[in-house]
């Protein structure tokens, strides 16, 4: 049996904040309502002018493939998890390029805030079949490309960022367990949909011309999802994994809300001291928070050799998952 090990790590997220301050002279709000209702106190957005979703994940990547010790020649596979590329055609291709990762076939795969999740069970996939020995993941949105500005509603909670880790092959096996799901007949709580303009080419031959419109949110139902969803999943994870909560060394949960986090240790019985957060210096970063966070706790030794990870990510579409993992 072909085992699975993350031999590294790294995160980049774009040098300008924006924090609450800075927020409430954009929109209707207060740091005190963002702070006691979210934990989120400041993010990071990206300049178009210097920065793209594939600059910091190539930022990021580069980080993981120095801390795994691996050529980027050696890399058989990327998996780009984002919902906010930066070409709709792909763009894991074009981080391909930048690392000359010349090996390595790329893709994008979208899964909202869970997309670091999904990806992950996917390439564990592919490297359980034998099919590739190592694998670059990467977590990246820039969720500011496609925020409301003047909704104070969703504006707050998000932050842009990326984050990677590289998977190879190994005797031991350190993806102990993982459950994913999605309900698409939810889906209509958090979008960012196409908005079709109508636009008739001759008689009878209309096609659909337009772009995304900003992200849309019933932040109370997400709220109630998360909270009744997480801690089932996770519990599924490690039912699966054959172990019990007792032996989770770090809870590292989507960043989106740091009420949810509270309540979904709790309903774990998970104490707060294991529980990983950075969301009040990035908001809520999409698929990327979970790798942020992971990377974070690992470069700061908080994280160490052999400790058990739960992680599990929640989002649009409806879609939430978790996977447990040893470092
Ligand atoms: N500043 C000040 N007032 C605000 C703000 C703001 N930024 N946003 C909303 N308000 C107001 C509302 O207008 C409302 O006022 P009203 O009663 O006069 O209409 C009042 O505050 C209460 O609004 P609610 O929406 O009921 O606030 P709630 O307590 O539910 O908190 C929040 C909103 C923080 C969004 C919460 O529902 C939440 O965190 N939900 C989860 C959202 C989430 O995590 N989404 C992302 C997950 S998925 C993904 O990552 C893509």
């Amino acid at each position: 049996n072909i085992g699975i090990a993350m031999i590294g790590s790294g995160s980049a997220t774009p040098s300008v904040s924006l924090d609450n301050h800075g927020l409430s002279q954009i929109v209707d709000t207060s740091d005190e309502w963002i702070a006691s209702r979210t934990g989120i106190r400041d993010r990071r957005v990206a300049d178009p002018h210097t920065t793209s979703l594939c600059s910091l994940a190539a930022a990021a990547s580069k980080q993981a493939i120095a801390m795994a010790q691996v050529d980027p020649s050696e890399i058989d596979l990327i998996i780009l998890a984002t919902s906010t590329p930066d070409d709709l055609f792909g763009t894991a291709s074009l981080i391909q390029a930048q690392l000359g990762a010349t090996q390595a076939v790329a893709f994008d795969l979208t899964a909202a805030c869970s997309g670091f999740i999904f990806g992950l069970v996917t390439a564990a996939q592919f490297i359980r079949t034998g099919a590739y020995k190592t694998v670059l993941l990467i977590g990246g949105d820039i969720l500011s490309r496609w925020v409301d500005w003047s909704d104070r509603r969703t504006c707050v909670l998000f932050g842009d960022g990326a984050g990677a880790v590289v998977l190879q092959a190994s005797e031991s096996d350190r993806l102990l367990g993982f459950e994913l799901r999605s309900d698409g007949t939810q889906n209509g709580c958090l979008n960012l949909a196409f908005q079709a303009q109508p636009h008739t080419l001759i008689e009878g031959v209309t096609v659909s011309q337009g772009t995304y419109q900003p992200i849309t949110m019933n932040g109370q139902e997400v709220y109630r999802f998360a909270v009744r969803k997480v801690p089932e999943v996770i519990e599924k994870a490690l039912f699966r994994a054959d172990l019990t909560v007792d032996r989770v060394n770090w809870l590292i949960l989507h960043q989106a809300n740091q009420r949810i986090m509270d309540a979904v240790a709790q309903r774990l019985n998970i104490p707060s001291d294991r529980v990983i957060s950075n969301l009040a210096n990035y908001g809520n970063t999409s698929a990327a928070s979970i790798p942020i966070a992971l990377d974070e706790a690992v470069r700061s030794g908080k994280i160490q050799p052999g400790d058990v990870i739960a992680a599990s990510g929640f989002g649009a579409g409806l879609t939430w998952g978790a996977a447990i993992f040893q470092w």
